[in-house]
């Protein structure tokens, strides 16, 4: 049956890797070690069937060096992982669902999600991506930077794409982007 590819996208160090793993195996990861690309699968109940996932961790946007033309995790988003990303290229894209990820405690990493959005909409030729805004490390309320009405309202005119905001720390509302996100492409 079918595997659905989720891509995890997003600045450097917003938890990307903290919520895959909490989601997958559900242990949560204190240390930083930045991604280079990981591959997770993991099956989900959903509505009374399973749905298979590949969830592909990319590496953070925000860490590549301006002599490198496209971030490495865009390629994620487009042919193979390993391939040079051309947005003419016509051939099929592996992802078919997206998380994009930014830290409620970082400005600059909810700001960097519109550019990522873009180029997924893009290379799918059309804006009808299964898609959900994360804002993650909800517990550190103290250090907030992006409030959840301003993100929520980002969020929803991009086609009225869902937000919510998750603690990988806390396990909050993680299953629930996934869950979300694999209706979408269920329905897709
Ligand atoms: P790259 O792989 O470099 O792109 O980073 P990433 O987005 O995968 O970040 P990662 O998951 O490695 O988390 C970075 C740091 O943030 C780690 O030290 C985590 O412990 C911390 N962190 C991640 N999620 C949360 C969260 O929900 N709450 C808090 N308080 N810290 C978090
Ligand atoms: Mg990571």
């Amino acid at each position: 049956s079918q595997v659905y590819q989720v891509v995890v996208l997003g600045a450097g160090g917003v938890g990307k890797s903290c919520l895959t793993a909490q989601f997958v195996q559900g242990v949560w990861i204190e240390s930083y070690d930045p991604t280079i690309e990981d591959s997770y699968t993991k099956q989900i109940p959903i509505d009374g069937r399973q749905c298979m996932l590949e969830i592909l961790d990319t590496a953070g946007t925000e860490q590549f060096s301006s002599s490198e033309s496209t971030p490495a995790s865009c390629r994620s988003i487009g042919p193979t992982p390993t391939q040079t990303y051309q947005p003419t290229d016509t051939t099929t894209p592996i992802g078919h669902g997206f998380l994009l990820v930014f830290s409620i405690t970082s400005k600059n990493s909810f700001n960097e999600l519109k550019a990522l959005r873009d180029t997924i909409i893009q290379i799918k030729g059309t804006d009808q991506v299964p898609m959900v805004i994360v804002g993650n490390k909800c517990d550190l309320a103290e250090e907030r930077a992006v409030s959840r009405a301003h993100a929520f309202a980002v969020s929803h005119s991009w086609n009225k794409t869902h937000y919510y905001e998750t603690s990988a720390r806390s396990r909050l509302n993680i299953d629930q982007v996934f869950t979300d996100l694999c209706r979408q492409m269920l329905q897709a």
